[in-house]
């Protein structure tokens, strides 16, 4: 499987959007719209990008009980999206209802095409004592989890469960994930290319590394929207991931 490229399209509305996708036309590229965009644009805009035939990544993590979020996949796969993001955190249940309301949706010709749900682990936010702490709430001390364990713990529910295509997760893990589950797609953002500046990110990868740990695709933001010349970062990227 080639490792695809996810351009994050963080910006509050759609003008700065749609300048960055105009002056990546043509590049083999999908795009991830997050929770600023997609209310600064609203759902039409998106579908919008989808009959234009743009690949969309609709990154809003959903985590409700399992009616309401089954019922909001089947409505992010009515905007075209091709990847949508759940957090496994809602569990098993959750991800069943998923699966039912998906094939619901496909038989009545609600939808003409299943979304790859992609489950959310343990945000890259985290640092481990802020994990620790917080899961210390809900939890015996004992039976607290570090990152890692956490993270692989949720790896088998997705690897293990029909609703889920793969996950999300750091270029920390992408290795271990990698090397236990042949067939997880890894949605890894934190990708830095050599000498581009981290800005928040602490774990980082370049784009090259990040493939040969066993990506799927890898998620750019800042070093392509920020930088005076974005076609070229993207495509400099394209190339070191064997795409151009
Ligand atoms: O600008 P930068 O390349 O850091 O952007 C990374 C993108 O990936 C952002 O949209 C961020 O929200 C997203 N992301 C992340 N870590 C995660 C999940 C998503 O950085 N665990």
């Amino acid at each position: 499987m080639q490792t695809e490229l996810v351009v994050a399209l963080d910006y509050p509305n759609t003008d700065a959007a749609e300048k960055l996708m105009q002056q990546l036309s043509g590049l083999d590229v999908i795009y991830k719209v997050g929770l600023e965009l997609f209310l600064g644009a609203g759902p039409n805009w998106v579908k919008n990008l989808g009959r234009l035939g743009t690949r969309v990544f609709l990154d809003l993590k959903f985590h409700d009980i399992p009616n309401t979020t089954g019922q909001a996949v089947v409505q992010a796969a009515k905007l075209g999206a091709e990847f949508v993001t759940v957090h496994l955190c809602g569990g098993k249940l959750m991800l069943d209802e998923i699966d039912t309301r998906l094939q619901e949706a496909l038989i009545s010709g609600e939808i003409t095409q299943k979304p790859k749900v992609l489950g959310v682990t343990v945000l890259t936010s985290f640092k481990e004592e802020d994990w620790i702490a917080n899961i210390a709430h809900f939890a015996r001390i004992d039976s607290v989890r570090s990152i890692q364990e956490s993270v692989f713990l949720y790896a088998s529910l997705a690897n293990d469960h029909p609703a889920i295509h793969g996950i999300v997760c750091s270029p920390k893990e992408v290795d271990m994930v990698r090397t236990k589950y042949k067939d997880l797609f890894l949605m890894v953002p934190g990708i830095r290319p050599k000498g581009s500046a981290l800005n928040d990110q602490t774990r980082v990868m370049t784009p090259g590394d990040a493939m040969k740990a066993g990506a799927s695709a890898i998620v750019v933001g800042r070093p392509i929207t920020q930088s005076p010349d974005p076609r070229k970062v993207a495509e400099e990227i394209l190339k070191e991931i064997g795409k151009l």
